[in-house]
């Protein structure tokens, strides 16, 4: 006999523990953007930064929070004063919201990292969590690489938090150690030897270093977790977080052996899946489970002979279920705004009609220089419509001239939001060079060029390349991506991009230098 099941939490840390992983870091417009996705996607909690940690941060988790109505907004902050009203500042516009506070207690970041006693560590937690309880009724405490902390000890400093007033207590595997068998003896040992943990509500958060975020999570929530914290695609510190798309799938498809739900609307995992993807820079594995290119392709004959009988043969998921459409469509410049509205919503995208009006220009423009336009087209489209860093500079004329001896040379008319219109000619070795060449001489922003990649986003001779370049530029790394049938103009415009981006981050810099008071920074 089962019982009703039991409703599990999806904390989606990808605004905080994903986003500062390296590579993955997000301007506030495009946080802003997640979160909207997140929302829309059914999870509950959104862990949307770290306040104290810069002022970028601040302002992000406060826009959020007064942006973002359904989930509950939450923000992280160390066991100390400081960070905890930070905390409470930047989620103060939120209707529903969650202070996080955590402090490690491993032997190890005990001795090395704080220097602490176990008492200092009892009471230091003690002390957070009441006075993050005095700022916000809904208080998460979590003890920094639980995993590797003694099962005594951390029921003491567990004990001390329900004590104090957390409605959450959070079980990291910090650096992702542990193993599926263990971590629910952790999970059994905590709820049998922690007073009060049966009135408050357990989560698990686990990092992928040996590659079993997923499963240590799984096995938590067995063990008795009621909240899972994760990341879209699982980007995080290290090797990752656990992946969200993952963990909610497994639940849904062996619901039978979990026997618990979530509010997770799966039809939109692809989608969102993309986005992050799209924004950060940080490609999705084709083999990665559920979201990855090959996650249904069947190419063995033996399997798609048992497709063709039935889908159960080879499958345990149906894309539909994961917003993945199963037919992919070829559209063309014949086709209407009709058939691309319809290809636009089964692909999981939702645009209002301006949107959409843009899009569908777009889309005509593509159909006159592109025959057949597939799937991965009508994505890059909506993502690089909805995902650009706009302005200040726009490029409106490019010339390249390249010849298999000799330097290639490029030229490039490049248009400022401020009025200046400015043309610059440059030589390098191939055109992509020349004209990356011609760009900084024309803006003045000279940058190191780290990495420069083009891939095809659908079939075809006629296929378009997405170009991707990362850049560095004092001391940070910066990213642009464009698509286009002429590998020579995507890689151009995705080189203006990461301009464009230096630009509005120095911007932003200056005028908050000129604005209120500096957000401490953490240590
Ligand atoms: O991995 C970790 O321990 C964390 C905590 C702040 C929850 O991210
Ligand atoms: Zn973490």
């Amino acid at each position: 006999m089962t019982n009703n099941p039991d409703r599990v939490l999806i904390f989606d840390t990808t605004l905080r523990d994903g986003e500062q992983s390296p590579g993955c870091s997000m301007t506030q417009p495009e946080k802003l953007r997640v979160a909207r996705a997140l929302a829309e996607l059914g999870v509950d909690v959104i862990e949307a930064g770290f306040p104290a940690a810069s002022r970028g941060d601040f302002e992000s988790v406060q826009a959020v929070a007064r942006e973002v109505q359904e989930p509950i907004i939450c923000g992280l902050a160390r066991c100390n004063p400081e960070d905890i009203d930070l905390a409470a500042r930047a989620l103060k516009d939120a209707p529903r919201r969650r202070i996080h506070v955590f402090l490690a207690t491993s032997a190890i970041h005990r001795q090395y990292k704080l220097n602490m006693a176990q008492e200092e560590i009892l009471r230091a937690a003690a002390a957070g969590v009441a006075r993050a309880r005095e700022l916000a009724e809904d208080v998460e405490f979590s003890p920094e690489d639980a995993s590797r902390t003694e099962l005594e000890f951390l029921a003491q400093v567990v004990e001390v938090a329900i004590a104090s007033g957390a409605s959450t207590v959070n079980i990291p595997d910090t650096v992702g150690y542990t193993v599926p068998d263990e971590f629910a003896e952790l999970f059994r040992y905590l709820r049998k030897n922690a007073r009060g943990i049966d009135g408050i509500r357990l989560s698990v958060h686990c990092h992928d270093d040996l590659g079993m975020a997923v499963a240590n999570s799984l096995t938590a929530v067995v063990a008795g977790a009621r909240q899972v914290e994760c990341t879209i695609n699982g980007i995080g510190e290290r090797a990752g977080n656990c992946s969200l798309e993952e963990v909610v799938m497994a639940l849904k498809t062996r619901a039978a052996f979990f026997n618990v739900t979530t509010g997770i609307h799966t039809q939109r995992l692809y989608p969102t899946s993309r986005l992050v993807s799209s924004i950060t820079g940080m490609p999705v594995p084709r083999n990665k489970a559920v979201v990855g290119e090959n996650a249904f392709a069947h190419e063995a004959g033996i399997h798609q002979h048992g497709m063709l009988k039935h889908y159960s043969t080879y499958e345990i998921l149906r894309p539909e279920d994961v917003g993945l459409s199963r037919s992919h469509l070829v559209l063309g410049k014949h086709s209407g705004r009709h058939a691309l509205r319809e290809r636009v919503q089964a692909l999981g995208f939702e645009l209002d009609e301006a949107e959409f009006n843009r899009l569908f220009e777009e889309f005509k423009a593509l159909a006159d220089r592109k025959k057949e336009l597939y799937d991965g087209d009508i994505e890059a489209l909506v993502l690089r419509a909805e995902g650009s860093a706009p302005g200040p500079w726009t490029l409106t004329e490019l010339t390249t001239e390249a010849r298999s001896s000799g330097p290639a040379r490029a030229l490039v008319v490049l248009t400022h939001a401020d009025g200046r219109c400015v043309e610059h000619a440059a030589s390098g070795d191939g055109p992509v060079d020349a004209a990356f060449k011609a760009i900084e001489a024309a803006t003045g922003v000279r940058v190191v060029l780290r990495k420069f990649e083009v891939k095809a986003v659908s079939e075809g001779e006629d296929a378009q390349g997405e170009a991707r370049v990362y850049v560095e530029y004092n001391h940070r790394t910066y990213r642009g991506a464009s698509v286009s049938t002429n590998i020579v103009e995507s890689g151009t415009r995705a080189f203006l991009e990461v301009i464009n981006r230096i630009e509005l981050a120095q911007a932003g810099s200056r005028a908050r230098a000129a604005a209120a008071p500096p957000v401490p920074a953490a240590v």
